[in-house]
């Protein structure tokens, strides 16, 4: 074997830094499963953390550590900290993976939807750092990783909590990922573009255009889970992923801030509203006429 494919390959397996352990949460599909898969294929100990019990999977991996803590709970995830704690089995890596997302702003703003997801993609992260950071400091390094979204970087008018939850999550790995360089904590996040998961296929929900823009840039959940697994490695702050979305946002990003003036005066980026007597409708709204 070259040497530059096994070295690839100690890198990929973790063997050069010495980790071995790693909790995911949000494994029942998507990046999360890929992931999973991931690591239990080069034999790491895996703590996965979902919120609800999935037999098939727990009997696919007989040697993972299937904990069933809802994310958006901070008792429940600092208990879960605190046993792997005493049982001396706390991981060397952390994939905060678990989000959701909803339509919350079509028509009129659903209140209810919009915390659902802040609760779980900004506080169902967020709920692991205060018992991580206030670990005595260890000799080894610990890695916790956000996966954040490049569409934090772009307004959603539909989905207002997604793009809320991942812009504060970004904001928050950005200012903990600068204080903690240098110490046993090392935070990163990754900055995904489009991946063919369930998620994903929310973009039915989109215009046509949209989701063909999507397809184009989108990548593979296992391409996501390999790419995630080789930043652990590493104490790089940030991670793009795939690069050639990294156009699309950017191209979004410019529409939305610079162009939208031009064409758009004082309108938001979302255009206009749309309210029709739908809108009026539940809530204790009065749908007119
Ligand atoms: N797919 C994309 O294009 C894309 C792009 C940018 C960022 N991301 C991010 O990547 C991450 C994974 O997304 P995905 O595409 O793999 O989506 P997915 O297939 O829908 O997976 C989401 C996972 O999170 C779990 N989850 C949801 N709420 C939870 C809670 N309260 N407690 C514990 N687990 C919970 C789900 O479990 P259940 O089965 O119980 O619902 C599921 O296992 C998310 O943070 C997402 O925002 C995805």
């Amino acid at each position: 074997m070259a040497p530059a494919v096994a070295l690839a390959m100690a890198v990929d397996a973790g063997l050069d830094t010495g980790l071995d352990t790693v909790l995911i949460t949000g494994t029942t599909s998507g990046i999360g499963r890929a992931l999973l898969e991931h690591y239990a294929a080069r034999g790491w100990r895996v703590v996965s953390v979902n919120r609800r019990r999935v037999p098939e999977l727990e009997a696919a991996f007989p040697s993972v550590h299937f904990a069933c803590v809802d994310v958006r709970s901070k008792d429940d995830v600092a208990t879960l900290l605190s046993n792997l704690e005493q049982a001396g089995t706390l991981p060397d890596v952390f994939i905060l993976n678990a989000g959701i997302n909803r339509i919350d702003n079509d028509e009129r703003f659903d209140l209810a939807a919009f915390r659902e997801v802040l609760d779980t993609n900004l506080h169902g992260v967020v709920n692991f750092i205060e018992p991580l950071t206030r670990l005595a400091p260890g000799a080894a390094v610990r890695h916790v990783i956000a996966i954040s979204s490049m569409a934090s970087y772009v307004g959603n008018p539909y989905g207002l909590g997604y793009h809320a939850s991942k812009r504060a999550l970004t904001s928050c790995f950005d200012v903990w990922s600068k204080m903690y360089r240098g110490t046993d904590l090392a935070f990163q996040q990754v900055m995904l573009g489009p991946v063919r998961t369930t998620m994903y296929n929310m973009a039915g929900r989109f215009p046509a255009w949209m989701a063909w823009g999507k397809n184009a840039f989108a990548v593979s959940a296992e391409a996501t889970a390999r790419a995630i697994a080789r930043l652990a490695t590493t104490r790089k702050r940030k991670l793009f992923f795939p690069w050639r979305a990294v156009p699309l946002y950017l191209g979004m990003w410019i529409a939305q801030s610079v162009l939208s003036v031009f064409l758009l005066g004082r309108r938001t980026s979302a255009g206009l509203a749309r309210r029709t007597p739908e809108a009026g409708r539940g809530a204790g709204g009065q749908a007119p006429g």
